[in-house]
């Protein structure tokens, strides 16, 4: 068992350069086996979640080949599985992209419910409400979710509300689909937008990717591709909340900045100075942190991966901020955690109300999930005295070197085994 042991207070100064998207690459990695011939991905994140992505994929039979650090070559064309059991299924919630992309590939998925951070209820009813409109039934029995179709055709499918992951779902089924189909109320992040490029460079026709409507004419084949990974907006905005919530001044490099717009709203609106470059984008925290209020909100608006980390932010500012959480049911498990760091937050169902305390203290905490435990690493560069985090898998589940990246801007972050016995006795 590991922990990261962080001694706070060090401005952090200097470059990071951020790694390709972890929620593009979770999608594009399954898309890779609608292709009829070798497809090769680059700038793809060294996480953990790639890494279950990549068994499952060897698992149903492609052959994955790391050609370097962050380029992936995929062959699928000697598959010989449809199904993912649990064993892998439930190290990830993006498991449940291998349902769309077998039932495009071979008419047929086998796909464990899907595992992830708890969020609280993650239903993917969508998901299925999606593929029944492409003519395929499903089933679940033993918590496998069964798909079946003997010819897939194009549907009309509104969304009850925006899901990520039904949307990109949707569109990899619907490439293979006989016909035309269109996703209303389809989600616009800039994960969407990437997984719907990789498929139109393999040979798909999708339009509209990136507004509410998606239109998906069918194609036959899907051939091989060479495609970058864009780089990841949440992994960017929290190098930008941690440059905030040291007062130091860092420059993110490799970035999309206008995917970074509603977080770098927020922080100037706190008193943080954000410059905008073509592909960069530098971030100061000199000054005293102002309160903001935050909602989340589905692409365009606030992310709900950034909430628990400008939460921790805004617990380090003057005056009352209200964060509300709309689109997850459980999202501030992490409060109790900054509590324990001197946080004054109380959290009424999807609100909490953070009253700023200025400064936090160093205390032992955990990482609930992964954007929790990017907040708890924020407050701990931020506190007084030394943090210690328990649970860092789901860190890394999702989150590339960060360690590394933090010590190369000057954070004192150290990452130490803990005996398995050491860790029983502190329960
Ligand atoms: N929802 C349903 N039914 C469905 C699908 C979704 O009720 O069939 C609800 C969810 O319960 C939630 C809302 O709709 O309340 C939105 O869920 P969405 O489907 O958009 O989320 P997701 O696909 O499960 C992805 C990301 C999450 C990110 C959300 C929202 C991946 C692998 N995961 O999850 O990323 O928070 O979209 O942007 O892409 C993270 O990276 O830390 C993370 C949790």
């Amino acid at each position: 068992m590991e922990k990261y042991v962080i001694k706070g207070g060090n401005q952090l100064q200097g470059e990071v350069s951020i790694s390709g998207a972890k929620n593009a690459a979770v999608a594009i990695l399954p898309a890779a086996l609608l292709s009829d011939e070798p497809v090769i991905i680059e700038n793809i994140p060294s996480i953990s979640d790639i890494d279950w992505s990549i068994k499952i994929l060897m698992r149903l039979g492609a052959e994955v080949k790391m050609l370097n650090r962050t380029t992936l070559r995929i062959d699928p064309r000697r598959l010989t599985g449809h199904q993912v059991d649990y064993d892998l299924a439930k190290n990830m919630r993006a498991s449940y992209y291998f349902l769309g992309a077998l039932l495009g590939k071979i008419g047929v998925a086998d796909v464990s419910l899907p595992g992830g951070c708890d969020l609280g209820t993650r239903p993917i009813d969508q998901h299925l409400k999606g593929f029944a409109a492409l003519n395929a039934s499903d089933s679940v029995e033993g918590g496998m979710v069964h798909l079946e179709t003997d010819h897939l055709t194009g549907g009309r499918i509104y969304f009850d509300m925006v899901t990520v992951g039904g949307t990109a779902n949707v569109m990899m089924a619907a490439c293979k689909a006989d016909g035309l189909t269109i996703i209303e109320n389809a989600a616009k992040e800039p994960h969407i937008v990437d997984l719907a490029n990789f498929l139109n460079s393999m040979g798909a026709d999708i339009m509209g990717a990136g507004t509410d409507v998606i239109k998906i004419r069918g194609v036959e084949h899907l051939h091989g591709t060479q495609y970058s990974i864009i780089p990841d907006q949440i992994e960017a905005g929290t190098f930008m909340v941690i440059a905030a919530a040291t007062g130091g001044n860092v420059l993110i490099r490799g970035v999309i900045p206008k995917h970074l717009e509603s977080i770098t709203v927020k922080l100037q609106k706190m008193g943080v100075t954000v410059e905008e470059y073509d592909d960069s984008v530098r971030v100061i925290g000199s000054g005293k942190l102002q309160k903001a209020n935050i909602k989340t909100m589905p692409y365009p608006g606030f992310p709900t991966d950034m909430q628990p980390q400008i939460s921790t932010l805004l617990t380090l500012a003057e005056g009352t901020s209200i964060v509300t959480e709309s689109i997850f049911d459980s999202r501030f498990k992490y409060v109790d955690q900054l509590r324990r760091m001197g946080a004054d937050i109380s959290v009424d169902g999807k609100v909490a109300v953070i009253q700023g305390v200025g400064r936090l203290k160093g205390a032992p905490v955990k990482a609930n999930d992964l954007r929790a435990g990017a907040a708890m690493i924020i407050a701990g560069l931020a506190a007084e005295g030394v943090t210690e985090i328990e649970d860092i898998h789901y860190i890394e589940r999702g989150y590339d070197a960060i360690e590394k990246k933090l010590r190369s801007l000057g954070a004192d972050i150290r990452k130490i085994t803990i005996p398995e016995e050491a860790r029983e006795l502190a329960r």
